[in-house]
C-alpha cells in the first residue's frame, strides 16, 4: 500500500494529462477551474486504494478513479447553485465567477466527461461498472432532491435525514470503493462489504460536513460557514435542536426558519447559539462515531489481511476528524 498522498498525486497527474488535451472552448473553463481548486480527492483515492487492496493494477483504475472525481465535481457545480453558495474550496463558486447558465452547462458537460472516464475500463468490467455508476448517479440526484425538498418541510425526521444524506453523499463513497474492487477482481462478497463500509463511512462523513458548516473555520473549510443555517437545511443539528428545545427555543428557531428577510450574520449567530446551548454538536459527534463504528463492522467482514484493514481504518478516522 502507498501513502494517501501518493494516491492523491497519481490522481493529480491524471487530471493534468486531461487538462493538456482539453479543447479551448470557453465551455471548459469552469471545468478546469473547479478541478484545479484541489479538494481532498477523497473518492478517486478510495478507488485506487481499493484496487491496490485487492491486488489489482493501479493503471487499470486511473481513468475510472478520475471519472469519479469528475462526477463529484459536477455535483458540486450544480449543488452550489442550488445552495446559493458563494465559496468553494476557498474560492468563488463557478456560478458567482461566471454565471448560473455557465455553471449548469459546464456541469452537464463535466457529467458526460465523467461518464466517459468511469466507463473507460476493460470491457470485461463494463457491465458491472455501468450498473454501479448509473444507479449511484440516480441516487445522488434523489438525495439532492430530498435535501432541497426538506428545506421547506417542517416534519422531517432524523431517519429521513439519514436516508437523504445516504443518497446525496454516501452512495458515491461506497461506489468509489466498490469500483476499485471490481477493477481488481475482488469477490462479490468483498465488493458488497466494502460498499457497505463506504456507505456507513459516507454517512459519518456528511454528518461531519454538516457540523463543519456551523462550527468550522471558513479559511480551512473553504465554504461559507452557516450556509446550511441560511438555507434552512434540515441537518442533524437542526433536527436534534428542534427535538430537544424548550418551547422558547423552539419558537426562536421557528421564527428564523420562517423569516423571509433577515441579516445573514444575525440569523447564523442566533441559530448557532441555540445549537450550542442544546449541545447538539456533541450529539451529532456521537451519531457520527456510531456510523464510523458501523462501517468498521463491514470492514471486518472483508477477506483482507488485518494490516490492510487497519490502513483503511486509519484513513477513515482521519476523514471523520478532519477540519476541511
Ligand atoms: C463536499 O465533498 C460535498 C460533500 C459530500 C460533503 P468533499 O468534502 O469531499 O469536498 P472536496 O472535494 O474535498 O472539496
Ligand atoms: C453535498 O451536500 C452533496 C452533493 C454535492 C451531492 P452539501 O450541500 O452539504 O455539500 P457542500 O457542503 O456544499 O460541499
Ligand atoms: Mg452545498
Ligand atoms: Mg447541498
Ligand atoms: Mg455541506
Amino acid at each position: 500500500m502507498k501513502e494517501i498522498s501518493e494516491y492523491q498525486s497519481l490522481v493529480l497527474e491524471q487530471l493534468e494529462l486531461l487538462e493538456k488535451e482539453k479543447s479551448d472552448l470557453a465551455l471548459y473553463d469552469p471545468v478546469s477551474y473547479i478541478l484545479s481548486l484541489g479538494g481532498k480527492r477523497l473518492r478517486p483515492v478510495l478507488t485506487l486504494l481499493a484496487t491496490d487492496l485487492f491486488g489489482g493494477k493501479l493503471e487499470d483504475s486511473y481513468k475510472s478513479a478520475v471519472g469519479i472525481e469528475m462526477f463529484h465535481n459536477f455535483t458540486l457545480l450544480h449543488d452550489d447553485i442550488m445552495d446559493d453558495a458563494p465559496l468553494r474550496r476557498g474560492m468563488e463558486t463557478v456560478h458567482e465567477k461566471w454565471d448560473i447558465n455557465s455553471a449548469i452547462l459546464s456541469g452537464d458537460v463535466l457529467f458526460v466527461q465523467a461518464f466517459v472516464m468511469v466507463t473507460s475500463c476493460k470491457d470485461k468490467y463494463l457491465r458491472s461498472v455501468l450498473d454501479l455508476f448509473n444507479v449511484t448517479a440516480i441516487e445522488v440526484c434523489e438525495g439532492q432532491h430530498l435535501d432541497m425538498e426538506f428545506e421547506t418541510r417542517e416534519d422531517v425526521t432524523i431517519p429521513e435525514y439519514i436516508e437523504m444524506i445516504k443518497l446525496k453523499t454516501s452512495v458515491l463513497v461506497g461506489c468509489a470503493l466498490k469500483l476499485g474492487a471490481i477493477l481488481a477482481d475482488a469477490s462479490k462478497e468483498d465488493q458488497e462489504n466494502l460498499y457497505d463500509f463506504g456507505v456507513n463511512l459516507g454517512i459519518a462523513f456528511q454528518i461531519q460536513d454538516d457540523i463543519l458548516d456551523v462550527y468550522g473555520d471558513s479559511a480551512l473549510f473553504g465554504k461559507q460557514v452557516g450556509g446550511d443555517i441560511l438555507a434552512n437545511k434540515k441537518t442533524y443539528l437542526l433536527l436534534k435542536a428542534l427535538e430537544d428545545s424548550t418551547p422558547q427555543q423552539e419558537e426562536e428557531l421557528n421564527t428564523w426558519l420562517n423569516k423571509s428577510t433577515y441579516d445573514n450574520a444575525e440569523k447564523v449567530t442566533a441559530v448557532t447559539t441555540v445549537f450550542t446551548d442544546l449541545k447538539v454538536k456533541e450529539q451529532a459527534d456521537e451519531v457520527m462515531w456510531e456510523y464510523y463504528e458501523k462501517s468498521i463492522d463491514f470492514l471486518n467482514k472483508i477477506n483482507l489481511p488485518e494490516e490492510n484493514k487497519n490502513y483503511l481504518l486509519d484513513f477513515a478516522k482521519t476523514l471523520i476528524e478532519r477540519s476541511k
